[in-house]
């Protein structure tokens, strides 16, 4: 049975005491919760929120990383100062990074090896754009995402890794796929595991989903089969959107 994984995206939002009363709210409110249940403020915030959520049941999370332990990487944020930070999970090849920033798979997968080797969890983006999907090519391009994100990533070290199914075209936009589109893309995904490391391996892969995740919302999606969590931007910067969020229940 796979444990169900809520995560919050903060993005570029909250300044330290913003995110700090943020934390504190949902420290209070989600204790108890059964999930698995992480946070990823700014890299700015991320002492502030890490020593807010010291003892709860709240992993501390970053949004990027540099693909580089130390060394001439202007304007980059090592894993080793984020584990110095006291983080524990690391989303990488999220959409706005692969299309605002120009991330490419072979630079995300660097970056999913060296957290991996770090002892970081990772959360692997992937998803269409609209585009993609009017051409009939998610699958297409979710596999390749993934066959490229997971270049050289071991069985054993799949245990520290969660796939995020994110169309581009439901990120912040208020469409959300249907639970049927998205389910039909969770169980590509788990093949796609299944076809590089055996169906042991894909039972066990947790598989969020993102894009316009809201409380009115969540049930539909979860309640599907290969639905196991979600990655949650714009409702996470609320405790009464993301609260509720957080304690789904099936
Ligand atoms: P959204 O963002 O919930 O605001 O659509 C999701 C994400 O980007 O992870």
């Amino acid at each position: 049975m796979r444990t169900p994984f809520i995560a919050g995206n903060w993005k570029m939002h909250m300044d330290r005491a913003e995110a700090k009363a943020l934390a504190q709210a949902m420290k209070t409110e989600l204790a108890g919760v059964p999930h698995k249940l992480m946070v990823a403020p700014p890299f700015t915030a991320l002492e502030t929120v890490g020593a807010v959520l010291q003892g709860s049941n709240i992993l501390l999370g970053a949004q990027n990383m540099a693909p580089a332990t130390s060394g001439a990487h202007t304007g980059e944020i090592s894993p080793l100062m984020l584990k110095d930070l006291g983080v524990s999970v690391v989303i990488l090849g999220h959409s706005e990074r692969r299309h605002s920033y120009g991330e490419t798979d072979a630079l995300i997968n660097e970056k999913v090896r060296l957290a991996l080797q770090e002892g970081l969890e990772v959360i692997l983006c992937v998803g269409e754009t609209l585009e993609e999907r009017e051409a009939n090519r998610v699958n297409q391009v979710v596999e390749t995402q993934m066959k490229e994100g997971l270049k050289g990533v071991t069985a054993d070290q799949l245990e520290n890794v969660t796939i995020a199914y994110e169309p581009v075209w439901a990120i912040g936009t208020g469409k959300t796929a249907t639970p049927d589109d998205a389910d039909a893309v969770h169980t590509t995904v788990r093949e796609i595991v299944a076809d590089l490391y055996g169906a042991g391996e894909a039972d066990k892969m947790v598989i969020q989903y993102g894009g316009s995740v809201k409380p009115d919302n969540v049930k539909g999606l979860m309640g599907r089969d290969n639905i196991d969590g979600a990655l949650v931007g714009g409702a996470s910067l609320k405790t009464e959107t993301f609260v509720p969020i957080a304690q789904f229940d099936r």
